[in-house]
């Protein structure tokens, strides 16, 4: 850990009440910086003096080095004891060099290339002049109307888990003091992400049992990585908003889970209590986030107006008012603030680092590994032997193709769709042809023409479609989800006139494409896929870079089947007949199957991969001794390539109903042209344990089936008994 000795509690003996309370109080760098914007109406709003403005702890939403540097500077003289500003942001995917978004980044099925990309921006961050980041996001997920999936890795606890732990481990390494590393804070706690009708802030009523088995043990996993801050979400969870959630934040996470980090609140929470309905003012928010265990009041009238008042008035205790602020100092203490109050960041380093030639490769090779070949006929790889190519739509030539929490990228720095053909097949005759708008409410065919014609001329077209990426992210939740506007007419349009037609995806959520995949023979999923999204796209659409990715959200075939996740029970009537008619009185809709069109776990490749083998070393298992699989696969064509194998299990019979399927292990393996693999796997009693109707989480003895493949097509079944 930190090589800091500085004496924390002999400076908290010399500090003042307001100085402590400063402590627990962030507030965006808008109230510190060299400001020209007029900050009294916002620090009335907050209760703020000028006083308490000079002491507070930790800041956020700043841009640059320089400006960390003149904040830290002017802060620090000001204060009576000097003590450093903590400076925290979102650094969710990518700092100044842009990688996908994490919902991309899961796709990837390969945490080797998720933490790359985290140290990445723990560098790049770091030498900016941030201490902390708030990533990861580990939400659990099933509707794609929530704007915020983006930000996560899926529906699958154990992928969320493990994605969320590599960035965490990422991010901080092994010591936050050296200038590579960032501290980290796990979000949002809890189960932000099962928001009634997928409407961003909205009520969340989730039984303990989903909670356990679900949406917690990615959280968990963050807190067994050594996350040293954990945010609680702003949405009520079975009527308690989560920063005022004793059963959450006391039972679970302080006394079940021994978290001892630092709790922040999220913008307002703190705040919000009032609105919630749940406290009158903020002096009782406050007091109730604090008995909470909330550490840090971001950006709220709570702490801010009310904190010294309820000390001095006995609510809250000096005691317990020094714990939360000797963590805070013991943090500034871990980050060798105390002898650096810029953890080692600089202008040139910043400079140096920021789309540096080894960042923007990195970050171009992690949007290859995330794409998702949805849908392929055969149409790509498209050769590079074309001369006259055509892209069309409103993605073809945009550098909006961050993703939403793109820190401070910018859609300057990205590479198109356009540049990267360009470059990729500078010979090349291209036209560039937007067609129509990506926004919901614009309707305007007047460029079909002028597209349709390209196309007509052209040998290819490459359709660049999606979404923009104002669609996704916080507050940006979709009733409907398919592609906005007329871009699906678009589409059926050109195909009309060339079926030589492959279509790039941009979007930050599972969208309803059921249309798009009726009518063009080849669509590529590129998510946000960041600052060099357009030169991956190009080499994944000829063949320089094979796709890999597989979906960790469900695309359904309607928003109407939302929420739609694989991992779910079977019902005591299940569909039996194809999934394209309605079964009367089975759990089937009139008019729309039940499967997504793309289901968890769903990817393709240029290569040709055949499953082989499914073997176990042995047919019985108690539960100190485990199982062998072997898994064989061969690479049936003449293109190297990339598969993410996978392992479901089935629980056939336990004391509650169990999902039809589940992910227990995942590798991602190359396999050479005509070449076969062997990828083992281990299994193991705890890998069957679950949270029964008391919620204990127990195996059960019985029957087990395991298979490979991915959701709503598994192969290779073997049965094994768990005695
Ligand atoms: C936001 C988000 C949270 C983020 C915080 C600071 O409202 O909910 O994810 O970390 O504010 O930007």
């Amino acid at each position: 850990m930190s090589k800091s000795n500085f004496d924390t509690r002999a400076l908290l003996k010399k500090m003042t009440l307001e100085e402590k309370v400063g402590q627990l109080i962030q507030l965006n760098s808008m109230f510190l910086g060299e400001t020209t914007a007029d900050i009294t109406g916002p620090k009335q709003e907050l209760g703020v003096s000028d006083s308490m403005l000079s002491k507070i702890g930790s800041t956020l939403n700043f841009h640059s080095f320089a400006e960390v540097k003149d904040i830290q500077d002017r802060h620090m003289s000001a204060d009576r004891l000097h003590i450093p500003l903590l400076f925290m942001m979102d650094v969710i995917h990518g700092y100044k060099t842009i990688y996908p978004i994490p919902l991309g980044m899961g796709a990837s099925f390969d945490p080797e290339l998720v933490k790359e990309c985290s140290k990445m921006a723990s560098k790049e961050a770091s030498a900016g002049g941030v201490h902390l980041t708030f990533t990861p996001m580990v939400d659990y997920v099933r509707d794609p109307r929530w704007g915020r999936v983006m930000e996560t890795c899926g529906e699958d606890p154990l992928l969320n888990s493990i994605m969320g732990a590599a960035q965490v481990e990422a991010f901080q390494g092994d010591d936050i003091s050296n200038p590579d590393n960032i501290a980290a804070c796990v979000k949002h706690f809890a189960a932000y992400g099962g928001a009634e009708a997928g409407r961003d802030y909205n009520t969340v009523e989730i039984s303990e049992r989903l909670l356990r088995e679900y949406y917690f043990p990615a959280y968990k996993a963050c807190i067994d990585a050594g996350v040293v801050m954990l945010m609680p979400s702003f949405n009520s969870l079975n009527g308690v908003p989560s920063i005022a959630n004793k059963w959450l934040l006391q039972k679970v996470l302080k006394e079940e889970w021994g978290f001892d980090g630092i709790i922040i609140s999220d913008y307002n929470a703190v705040g919000e209590l009032k609105t919630h309905g749940i406290a009158e003012n903020y002096k009782d928010a406050a007091l109730m986030a604090f008995e909470c265990g909330c550490d840090i009041d971001m950006m709220s009238a709570g702490y801010c107006s009310s904190l010294c008042r309820l000390v001095e008035e006995g609510k809250v205790s000096e005691e317990k008012l020094d714990k939360a602020v000797l963590k805070v100092l013991e943090l500034k203490r871990a980050l060798g603030l105390f002898e650096d109050p810029y953890h080692g960041g600089s202008a040139e380093k910043e400079k140096a680092l920021c789309l540096c030639p080894e960042h923007r490769e990195l970050a171009r090779k992690a949007a290859e590994e995330s794409a998702v070949l949805l849908k392929n006929n055969g149409v790509l790889p498209f050769s590079k032997d074309n001369k006259k190519i055509a892209l069309i739509g409103p993605f073809a030539s945009t550098g909006a193709i961050r993703g939403s929490w793109s820190c401070n990228g910018l859609d300057s720095e990205c590479v198109s769709v356009a540049d990267g053909v360009k470059a990729l097949l500078p010979d090349a005759e291209i036209t560039v042809c937007n067609g129509c708008s990506a926004e919901w409410n614009i309707l305007d065919r007047s460029g079909f023409d002028e597209a349709i014609n390209a196309a007509k001329n052209a040998d290819i077209v490459i359709l660049c479609l999606g979404e923009p990426q104002h669609y996704s992210g916080e507050g940006s939740s979709r009733a409907d989800i398919v592609l906005p506007g007329v871009q699906n007419e678009l589409a059926k349009e050109i195909i009309a006139v060339n079926k030589n037609t492959a279509a790039l995806l941009f979007n930050g959520r599972p969208l309803v494409l059921t249309e798009l995949d009726e009518t063009v023979p080849a669509i590529l999923e590129m998510w946000f896929p960041g600052t060099e999204g357009g030169a991956a796209a190009a080499n994944l659409l000829f063949g320089d870079a094979n796709p890999s990715g597989k979906v960790t959200m469900s695309f359904p075939r309607s928003v109407g089947q939302c929420p739609i996740y694989y991992n779910h029970p079977s019902t005591g009537r299940p569909k039996t007949i194809p999934d394209d008619r309605h079964q009367p009185y089975a759990s089937s809709y009139i008019g729309c199957g039940n499967l997504p069109l793309y289901p968890f776990g769903h990817g393709l490749s240029y290569s040709d991969f055949v499953y082989e083998s499914l073997t176990l070393d042995t047919d019985k298992m108690t539960s100190d001794s485990e199982i062998k699989v072997s898994i064989t696969v061969r690479n049936n064509s003449g293109r190297a390539g990339k598969e993410a194998v996978q392992l479901y299990m089935h629980d056939l019979f336990a004391s509650t109903v169990r999902p039809i399927q589940s992910l227990i292990a995942f590798k991602k393996v190359e396999i050479g042209a005509g070449e076969t693999v062997t990828v083992d796997f281990t299994i193991t009693e705890p890998m069957f344990r679950f949270y029964n109707a008391s919620c204990e989480f127990v195996s059960e003895p019985g029957k087990f089936e395991v298979s490979t493949g991915h959701a709503d097509n598994l192969i290779l079944t073997k049965t094994f008994v768990l005695e």
